[in-house]
């Protein structure tokens, strides 16, 4: 089953990047084709089917964003870390628990009124996911909603997103 991929295919490595984190690893699952498929074919099931874009954050959100995209026939945006897209990206900063970062999306990447959905590995304390809705709505997207393959219970995530629709493959306690 899906849930039983979770212990199977996530490594747990205590105290990484930091004490007191416990990193969640996908190269497990991503190195095993069967189960990747399983994986996508599960997630894709769950995003609406009247969406025009898959909208990815960089890195981890291009690896499932991006197939996800394929598999649906639907396009891709990739957001991007600050300073690399040519031209005149839209950028918006925010602030993580040490500093801030910056996401940024090619100019004219989204349409006013294209509905999209927003994909991540990973939903923590929003703080990546938020920045990408609200700088997809300065496009004039319509953000359907967002989806993590990971979402990590307490830390308050989906309370940062609590004007988006937020589906997941698994949830768990952090
Ligand atoms: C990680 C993860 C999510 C984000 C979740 O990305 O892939 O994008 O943090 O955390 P949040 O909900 O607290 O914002 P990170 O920028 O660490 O690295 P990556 O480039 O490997 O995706
Ligand atoms: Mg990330």
């Amino acid at each position: 089953t899906i849930d039983s991929l979770y212990d199977s295919h996530i490594a747990l490595y205590p105290d990484f990047p930091q004490d007191g984190v416990l990193f969640r690893d996908i190269t497990p699952l991503l190195r095993d084709p069967v189960a990747f498929r399983q994986v996508m074919d599960h997630w894709c099931s769950k995003i609406p089917s009247d969406i025009d874009l898959i909208i990815g954050t960089e890195a981890r959100g291009f690896v499932f964003g991006a197939p996800m995209a394929y598999a649906l026939g639907i396009g891709f945006v990739p957001v991007r870390k600050a300073g690399k897209l040519p031209g005149d990206p839209r950028s918006l900063t925010y602030d993580l628990e040490y500093g801030t970062a910056t996401v940024e999306i090619a100019e004219h990447a989204i349409g006013d009124g294209h509905r999209v959905m927003v994909v991540d590995d990973l939903l923590a304390t929003g703080g990546t996911a938020r920045a990408t809705v609200d700088l997809a709505r300065q496009y004039g997207a319509d953000v359907a909603g967002a989806s993590f393959l990971i979402e990590l219970e307490g830390l308050g995530g989906r309370d940062v997103l609590d004007d988006v629709p937020v589906t997941t493959v698994w949830s768990v306690p952090n």
